[in-house]
């Protein structure tokens, strides 16, 4: 039977395990992704973001959706909807709600809104707008608070000063009123991850190795209580990853990784979409099995 993305993300919290959600910023790497989670045995999630069809090669939310149909394995793979900004990474005002109702519409079993570049309170506002249209058509909405960064263009402060400073990160009081005042039901948080760069001149840069604040994880998913999510997720010092999932991370997101290993194999190969394909396999297998750990979660969460 097809998995319930809400209630996969919960069994996922009580197992202190993760559910990866891998994005798709060119259509060929979605078969090869499923094909790797299915033969780890592991549940996770294919994602895409507004940003993937405008700068990327996703097309659009609908063919990610079409190229689902065709390759997914519903026992391990679930749909999701990412960033979908308020405001986007040009400080451009975005049409968000339609583009919600388009992937409720193309079947979608979850999505993001993204109002962090708003105030508290246009944001918690924005956010509850989206959650309210995602829970009428019976599916989860996430959401994020706090500064995680990386997307924009032009200079990012250095990681180091990041972490020292603490810039950005999630504050404790406000989300735990966030989540009461916009009924999100999944948390993006801001506790020492950053995204990877999507600027045409830096985004095949190596991304630095980011750490976490792994007690302020604890101390926001006590805050919450409910599943919060890592963006940013590749390049992370694993460690880190591993005991942040026991404090709370429970969706960990991952596209520059994979993205950059099929660009590179593409460069290589003169464009041979297989070699490409047989990149992103290599890389997600690696991702679950050795980064994360977590082979074999069908069988955890769901004891077949
Ligand atoms: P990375 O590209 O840094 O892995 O982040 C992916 C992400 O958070 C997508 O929402």
């Amino acid at each position: 039977m097809a998995i319930n993305t809400k209630e996969t993300m919960l069994l996922a919290r009580q197992h202190e395990t993760v559910i990866p959600a891998f994005n798709v910023p060119h259509l060929p790497m979605l078969k090869p992704i499923v094909q790797a989670i299915v033969d780890e045995n592991s549940v996770a999630m294919i994602e895409v973001a507004r940003v993937e069809w405008e700068k990327f090669c996703s097309q659009s939310l609908e063919a990610v959706a079409g190229e689902y149909r065709k390759y997914a394995d519903t026992k391990h793979t679930m749909l999701h909807l990412d960033h979908v900004p308020v405001v986007d990474e040009d400080y451009k005002a975005v049409d968000y709600l339609p583009i919600i109702d388009r992937a409720i519409k193309a079947g979608f079993g979850s999505v993001m809104v993204d109002a962090s570049r708003l105030s508290f309170e246009e944001n918690a506002a924005a956010t509850k707008k989206a959650a309210d249209k995602a829970h009428a058509a019976g599916i989860p909405c996430e959401a994020e608070l706090g500064a995680v960064m990386g997307h924009e263009s032009g200079q990012m402060m250095p990681y180091e000063e990041i972490f020292a400073t603490k810039a950005g990160f999630t504050d404790l009081e406000e989300a735990k009123l966030f989540v009461e005042k916009s009924g999100c039901d999944w948390l993006s948080v801001a506790v020492g991850n950053i995204h990877g760069a999507i600027a045409d001149a830096t985004r095949d840069q190596k991304k630095p190795t980011a750490r976490l604040d792994v007690d302020h994880i604890a101390a926001l998913y006590k805050a919450t209580g409910i599943p919060l999510v890592l963006h940013g997720g590749s390049g992370i010092d694993p460690e880190y990853i591993r005991a942040g999932i026991k404090a709370g991370i429970t969706k960990i997101n991952v596209g520059t990784e994979v993205r950059q290993a099929y660009e590179a194999a593409m460069r290589e190969s003169g464009d041979d979409i297989e070699a490409g394909r047989k990149a992103v396999y290599g890389a997600v297998r690696q991702l679950i099995s050795e980064t994360l750990r977590i082979a074999g979660t069908r069988t955890l969460l769901f004891g077949e």
